[in-house]
């Protein structure tokens, strides 16, 4: 997968080049570019923002510098000519174009599973202060990114998919720290990314909308307090039970919205027991609380 972030703070992202994301980068699996959207500026300032239309309060990111600095890097269409798939399965070259928005729908573990295999191409656009002109996003969804070296105005373009989505309800400084959460949790999908792939299965939101149980280590009793004896029983099944029950429980408490959106239908008859002894219940779509 090729990742290309475009920012003013170009810097923030030198944290992806550690630990599996970096190593991920040496073994090909995934390559990032940045670049620093004051590059495509003209004036001596460097300026990239400017007073909103209408007033208030903050500045807006000028579009004319974004869509300069977007048609270079979305025109650099090198793998579209590619037939074969890369290690992300996907053969789609066309680039997304995300846009980290705290106004926007919430990016979640079904966005990122959907974009690990969606295309083989994502750029990311992040702004800063009170955001990019909202023309941007609009003119990529419906004019469209260049297809020739010229990226004039009147350059044959192509309509591509335009994504604005918030990781959560607050509010960051910019969407740097939000590229930098979307990208981890996209990139760690891809296959060959993660030693273990079994480690992603069993992972809160994965399969469903529920969180993980505990986990424990060695040593098994550490300043008084004792792993549940039950994990070191050797019973698989019992085990299995136990870390179920654990997470519904613990989704009970942390997230009943999650646990509310579990299928009635698709639920085992202990976990029913279990929902119903947690004040839960079962019998219509979804677990309702009691
Ligand atoms: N930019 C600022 N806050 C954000 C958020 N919560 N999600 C995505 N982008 C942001």
């Amino acid at each position: 997968m090729r990742i290309d972030i475009v920012s003013v703070f170009p810097d923030y992202f030198r944290v992806l080049n550690l630990g599996l994301l970096g190593k991920a980068q040496k073994r090909g699996i995934v390559s990032i570019a940045t670049y620093d959207l004051r590059d495509w500026t003209h004036d001596i300032h460097h300026s990239v923002d400017d007073t909103p239309v209408g007033g208030g309060a903050g500045m807006v990111m000028k579009p004319e510098i974004w869509a300069e600095c977007l048609d270079e890097v979305l025109g650099d269409n090198e793998d579209a000519n590619a037939s074969t798939a890369d290690a992300s399965g996907s053969t789609v070259d066309v680039p997304i174009l995300i846009f980290p928005n705290p106004s926007a729908p919430l990016f979640t573990q079904e966005t990122a599973t959907e974009l690990s295999c969606s295309s083989r191409r994502l750029v990311f656009g992040c702004g800063r202060y009170e955001g990019i002109d909202a023309r941007v996003p609009e003119y990529y969804r419906t004019v469209g990114r260049p297809l020739t070296a010229d990226h004039g105005e009147n350059a044959p373009r192509q309509p591509i998919e335009v994504r604005e989505y918030s990781i959560g309800d607050y509010v960051l400084n910019g969407g740097e720290v939000a590229a930098c959460a979307m990208i981890e949790a996209i990139t760690r999908l891809l296959p060959g990314f993660m030693g273990n792939p079994d480690s992603i299965v069993k992972e809160s939101y994965t399969s469903e909308p529920l969180l993980e149980y505990p986990q424990y280590t060695r040593p098994t009793t550490w300043r008084g307090l004792a792993v549940p004896e039950i994990l070191m029983s050797g019973d698989h099944g019992r085990v299995d039970r136990f870390r179920r029950d654990q997470s519904l429980a613990k989704t009970a408490v942390i997230r009943p919205d999650l646990l509310g959106q579990l299928e009635c239908a698709k639920l085992s008859k202990q976990d029913r027991k279990t929902l119903i002894a947690l004040g839960w219940t079962v019998n219509g779509q979804h677990p309702r609380k009691a």
